[in-house]
């Protein structure tokens, strides 16, 4: 019997070490990595300047708390926060997403936080209530009170939200729930509501954000602008950490004492964090898009024959391939690891791909021959 906890159930690799976008494992194989640790890893596993940066501080000091000025910290809040937010620091996504619940509720003295079916925000019991997944929530009451959950996509569920609605919590792309994309007219209606009723918009980014769709926010594309946004994954490329950003007017409502953490704001995750946003750049970001375009066309194109195929769906480096039941995911992840390629699963029996956003295009090339040829010889 071992003594972790079985919370987790794990593929047969023993990962020892990584280079660009390959992992490799105990006997010395390659595989072609497209899950970036689960959309975190995007720079991938020999970005000399974020190891620089991590050694460079590890030599120094490493942790100072937050009883004094972390002039790290504020780079790259510096860096992360759009003009008029603010940021708070933490360790994970679930943790930005609770201080959003938090401030939500300080901020607009209401109870009620509306959020969307299959929307995934983390584990920890505030987040969880609003995670839209029966399974995922059941056992667990009581769970957080005065939520609601709507379906997403859908104009009419809107109306749910009201004077009474502290905040919505939304992804503008599903990650977990199967990379369902929000159409835009959608996404603004429900802006537009948020305006009508003064309910917060606070926006999850920790799976689609920096850079994962070749935005630092996906919701740029989508012409929106939150009242809250969280981060967390891909911000220290593997180093644990998130962030709230927070409009500076909503922000203001937490003052010393309303909310904390010992980690948040670690001086060797911020400087990972400073290195990551310093290769955000607008170059940078356009060559995701182009990768990503393409290689959500080029899988269109080839898996277009499959019956077992029903859609295709994603923006940038965060794509879902959308199965029949004829064709378990599981298996074809499976499968795909005897071709030394490591892929991931979302809800509705989805291959879910996240590769890191440093791939080249023979790496794409590779991935969706070997895809196709899976799910080919499967259908
Ligand atoms: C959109 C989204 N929000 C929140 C979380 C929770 O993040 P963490 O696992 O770092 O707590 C995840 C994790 O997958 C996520 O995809």
């Amino acid at each position: 019997m071992t003594t972790m906890m079985h919370t987790y159930d794990q593929f047969p690799i023993d990962i020892v070490d990584g280079h660009d976008f390959y992992l490799t494992d105990a006997k010395g194989q390659d595989y072609l990595d497209l899950t970036a640790g689960i959309g975190v890893c995007n720079l991938g596993y020999s970005n000399a300047a974020v190891k620089a940066a991590v050694t460079d501080q590890v030599d120094k000091v490493w942790h100072i708390s937050n009883l004094y000025p972390n002039d790290l910290a504020q780079a790259v809040a510096d860096k992360l926060c759009p003009s008029g937010y603010q940021a708070f620091f933490c360790n994970s996504g679930t943790e930005a997403n609770e201080a959003a619940i938090k401030l939500a509720h300080k901020a607009t003295g209401l109870d009620e936080i509306i959020a969307f079916d299959y929307g995934f925000h983390g584990r920890t019991a505030g987040s969880l209530a609003i995670t839209g997944y029966p399974h995922i929530q059941e056992g667990f009451d009581p769970l957080m009170p005065a939520t609601k959950l709507i379906p997403f996509n859908d104009e009419a569920a809107l109306s749910a939200i009201t004077e009474k609605t502290a905040a919505v919590f939304l992804e503008v792309i599903q990650g977990e729930g199967g990379i369902n994309v929000g159409s835009k007219s959608w996404l603004q209606a429900l802006q537009s509501q948020c305006q009508k009723t003064g309910t917060l918009l606070i926006i999850d980014e920790v799976q689609s954000g920096m850079g994962r769709t070749g935005y630092k926010f996906a919701f740029e594309q989508f012409g929106l602008k939150p009242d809250m946004i969280t981060v967390a994954k891909g911000l220290a490329n593997g180093l644990p950490v998130g962030a709230l950003l927070a409009k500076t007017e909503v922000a203001q409502s937490f003052q010393p004492g309303d909310h904390g953490t010992t980690f948040g704001g670690n001086k060797v995750v911020m400087a990972a964090a400073n290195a990551v946003l310093d290769q955000l750049t607008p170059e940078f970001l356009a060559e995701v898009q182009d990768k990503g375009a393409t290689f959500l066309a080029d899988l269109k194109e080839v898996l277009a024959d499959l019956p077992t195929v029903t859609a295709v769906t994603g923006t940038g480096l965060m794509v879902g391939i959308h199965l029949t039941d004829a064709v378990p995911v599981d298996h074809v992840i499976s499968l795909l690891h005897q071709q030394k390629i490591l892929t991931l699963s979302a809800r509705g029996n989805t291959l879910r791909l996240l590769p890191p956003l440093v791939i080249d295009q023979g790496g794409l090339i590779k991935a969706v021959q070997a895809i196709h040829q899976v799910i080919a010889d499967l259908s």
